[in-house]
């Protein structure tokens, strides 16, 4: 299947524009989501072996998941899941619908097996993707927990960025498995500034206090969150946003998001952040070794970015990751990959012990 993906199915969506590509593949994930029939048989002919994991209180059947990005409006999780994803990322999610950049705005590099994109959150806004997804992929049914990765409008200033976390948080919450503050998604103007003390403080403070506040009236746990970095930042502000982190009671950190740097060569690539191919993975790896070494792996860490295989998969795991994540390879090597993988890497780490 794998091979008839490679052979024939990918030259045909390659032969069209990449978003287009990506809209025809969601429009039929979508359809299957809506058919109990269809995902139990995938469930069925997709083999999937379990490699439980338990990490921050939540239950993973095992630890790769799809990235943030590939289902921004959460209409497929279910198949996901079905394919043997190990937790599903939707999003980035913001307060109202945006349309994103200016098209085009993803773009394949196929001799890195690579994507360039500048979606810049194009998403349909929290309400109807919340009652898509109490509807679609309650949390009473879910065999693979469903995080909300959420992000500030564009047209939001800096200054109030908060409101907007704050707006999706709240309405998510009881949804929610987990959540991702998205604050380096390299195409909205200035986002990655949140990165800095003066902006990140009050905003995982006032997110922190939110979380308390809903768990006491819900009468529940609060909701494990994540804040999602970039590639690109040096080592001291990655240090101060792992000291913010544990101060303001962050469970762990996504490493890492798209790079706008590019490898060294003479080609002229377009603008926007890079992703998949041994070029990110490096990139990713270094800042994933040093919040390991930094909280002397005492911080979760989801590894993502460049897996292409078991090796890189294993490689970020080695490295402190609990979890890893991906999306660019799943347009490379297809539906099968993450079953694919979760077997493989149970077979290799079965040798090893
Ligand atoms: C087309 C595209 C859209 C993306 N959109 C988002 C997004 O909305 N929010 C986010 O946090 N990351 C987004 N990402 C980044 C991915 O979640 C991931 O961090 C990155 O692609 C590196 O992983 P990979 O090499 O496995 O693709 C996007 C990536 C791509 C390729």
């Amino acid at each position: 299947m794998s091979n008839i993906y490679k052979k024939v199915i990918r030259p045909v969506f390659f032969g069209l524009d990449p978003e287009l590509s990506h809209e025809i593949a969601c429009g039929i994930l979508s359809k299957i989501e809506k058919s109990q029939i269809s995902k139990s048989i995938i469930r069925y002919l997709v083999p999937t072996k379990e490699d439980k994991v338990t990490i921050c209180g939540i239950n993973f059947p095992n630890r790769i998941g799809l990235a943030a990005g590939f289902d921004k409006n959460g209409m497929f999780p279910g198949v996901m899941s079905a394919l043997g994803f190990g937790h599903i990322e939707i999003g980035t999610v913001t307060p109202l619908p945006q349309p994103g950049n200016e098209k085009p705005r993803l773009y394949r590099v196929p001799e890195e097996s690579g994507l360039i994109n500048r979606m810049g959150f194009n998403n349909q806004g929290v309400d109807s993707i919340l009652e898509r997804i109490e509807l679609q992929y309650p949390k009473h049914k879910r065999s693979s927990p469903l995080g909300i990765n959420i992000g500030k409008g564009k047209s939001t200033p800096l200054e109030k960025a908060s409101d907007d976390y704050l707006t999706s948080f709240e309405k998510f919450w009881q949804t929610a498995d987990y959540f991702t503050i998205n604050v380096s998604s390299p195409n909205t103007k200035n986002l990655r500034e949140l990165q800095q003390v003066h902006f990140l403080e009050p905003l995982l403070k006032s997110i922190d206090s939110k979380n308390e506040k809903l768990s006491k009236t819900q009468k529940s746990e609060k909701v494990p969150c994540f804040i999602k970095i970039s590639p690109d930042e040096n080592y001291s502000v990655i240090e101060k946003i792992v000291a913010l982190a544990s101060e303001q009671n962050i469970s762990g950190i996504i490493a890492t998001n798209t790079t706008c740097t590019r490898p060294v060569g003479k080609k002229n690539y377009e603008s926007g952040g890079w992703s998949g191919g041994e070029f990110i993975e490096r990139k990713s790896n270094n800042v994933i070794k040093f919040i390991a070494k930094l909280t002397e792996n005492k911080m979760p860490i989801i590894g993502v970015g460049g897996i292409t295989d078991t090796d890189t998969a294993s490689r970020k795991l080695d490295l402190g990751a609990q979890l890893v994540q991906l999306y660019t390879s799943l347009v490379y090597e297809g539906p099968l990959f993450p079953s694919q993988l979760t077997c493989r890497m149970i077979k290799r780490n079965s040798w090893f012990t």
